[in-house]
C-alpha cells in the first residue's frame, strides 16, 4: 500500500518509522539490561516503533498510547504476536499518569514521542487532514471528540481565527485569510477542504503565489487547534519526565518549530542547575536530574528522507535521568 504526504505525494515506502535506529540506539542503554522494563510509546499509531522496540527488547513491555482508536486496533493486530508484552492505552498523552496508575506503573525505562499525524490518518480522505483532496474538514485524531475543522473555520470569530492562522500556522497572510473565511462563511457553511484552498488560493497575492501550497500552514494551523495539540505536549512531557526512573531515556521526534520548542524548553528545564549564578555548590534541589542525550536537534540523513519525504522535517531530542528516581521521591 502507498501513502501520501498532506500535499498528495506518494510517500513510498509506507509507514516507515522516522529515525528507527537512532530511536533504539537510545532506548538500548534503558532497556538492554538484566531483568523486566517497560517503555511508553505516547504515540503509537500504526506500531511501526513499538514493534522494533519490542523485537529488539524482549525483555520490555510496551504501554503503547493513541488518542486514535483506529490506529489503537490496526496496532494492536500488528503487535498481537507480542501477546502481554504489549499494553494498548487508548487517551491524549498528557494521561501518561494515569494510564501508568491504572497499569500499576510507578515508573518507566524509557518514553517514545512520534508527534503530528500518521499517514494512516492522512490518506483517510474521511479523517479531513488533506488539503490537496477534496475531503470534509474534519482533523480530528479522536473521532469520537466533538470539535471539528469545519466548526473551528466556521464558528470561531474572525479575529481568532487569524491568531491561530499566525500562532499555530506561523502564516504571513493569518489576517488576510482569515477575513477571507469570514466573509466567505457569510453565504454558505465552509464544509470541504478544496472549498477552504480556493478561498485561500481567491486571497492569496499574485506575487506570494508561488510560497509552496497555499494550504500547508492554515491546515497545520486548524489540525493543531482542533487537537489541542501544543497545551497537550506542554503537559505531557513534563508528565513523563516525571515518571522516568534514574536511567530511563526520554526519546520525541517533532516535526515543525511550535512542537520543537516546547520539548526543548521541557528537556531544558530539567537539564539545567537551577542555583542561582555564582553559587558554589550544588545541592540535591538544585541539580539536574536529567542530561541530555542530543546535541542541538539532529535531523535525519539525506538517505532517510529519500527513503522517507515524512523524515525530512524531523528534529530528535533526547534525554537521560541522572537522579530524582520517582521511585524514592
Ligand atoms: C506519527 S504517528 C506515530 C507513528 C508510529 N511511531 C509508528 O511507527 O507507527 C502519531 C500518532 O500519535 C497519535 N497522537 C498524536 N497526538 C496525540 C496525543 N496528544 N495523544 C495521543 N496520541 C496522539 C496520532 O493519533 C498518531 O496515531
Amino acid at each position: 500500500m502507498n501513502g501520501r504526504d498532506p500535499e498528495g505525494r506518494p510517500s513510498t515506502p509506507l509507514h516507515v518509522p522516522v529515525l528507527l535506529e537512532t530511536t533504539l540506539d537510545l532506548l538500548a542503554p534503558a532497556l538492554d539490561r538484566e531483568g523486566p522494563s517497560t517503555v511508553v510509546d505516547a504515540t503509537l499509531g500504526l506500531g511501526g516503533h513499538a514493534e522494533a522496540v519490542l523485537r529488539r527488547f524482549p525483555r520490555t513491555t510496551l504501554i503503547g498510547v493513541d488518542r486514535d482508536p483506529d490506529a489503537l486496533r490496526r496496532a494492536g493486530e500488528r503487535l498481537a504476536p507480542f501477546g502481554e508484552r504489549f499494553r494498548p492505552a487508548h487517551a491524549v498523552y498528557d494521561a501518561i499518569p494515569e494510564v501508568l496508575d491504572r497499569e500499576g506503573v510507578a515508573s518507566v525505562e524509557g518514553v517514545l514521542f512520534d508527534l503530528g499525524v500518521s499517514s494512516m490518518q492522512l490518506d483517510q480522505d474521511d479523517r479531513g487532514f488533506s488539503y490537496s483532496r477534496d475531503v470534509p474538514l474534519d482533523m480530528r485524531m479522536d473521532p469520537g471528540e466533538s470539535r471539528t475543522a469545519e466548526a473551528v473555520v466556521n464558528e470561531y470569530p474572525v479575529k481568532d481565527l487569524a491568531q491561530i492562522f499566525r500562532v499555530y500556522g506561523e502564516e504571513k497572510l493569518a489576517d488576510r485569510y482569515a477575513r477571507a473565511v469570514g466573509t466567505a462563511r457569510e453565504a454558505t457553511p465552509i464544509r470541504g477542504s478544496a472549498e477552504l484552498v480556493g478561498i485561500l488560493e481567491r486571497a492569496t497575492p499574485a506575487a506570494l503565489k508561488s510560497r509552496g501550497h497555499v494550504g500547508k500552514r492554515v491546515f497545520q494551523a486548524l489540525r493543531i487547534e482542533v487537537n489541542r495539540e501544543l497545551e497537550v505536549l506542554e503537559r505531557a512531557v513534563p508528565a513523563a519526565l516525571d515518571r522516568t526512573s534514574t536511567g530511563g531515556r526520554v526519546v520525541v521526534l517533532s516535526y515543525h518549530s511550535l512542537e520543537d520548542r516546547i520539548v526543548k524548553r521541557a528537556l531544558a528545564a530539567r537539564t539545567v542547575s537551577t542555583a542561582p549564578r555564582g553559587l558554589p555548590v550544588e545541592t540535591d534541589e538544585t541539580a539536574p536530574t536529567f542530561r541530555m542525550l542530543t546535541r542541538g536537534a539532529p535531523k535525519a540523513a539525506d538517505g532517510e528522507v529519500e527513503r522517507n519525504p515524512r523524515a525530512a522535517s524531523v528534529r530528535l531530542r533526547a534525554a537521560e535521568r541522572i537522579r530524582g528516581d520517582p521511585r524514592t521521591a
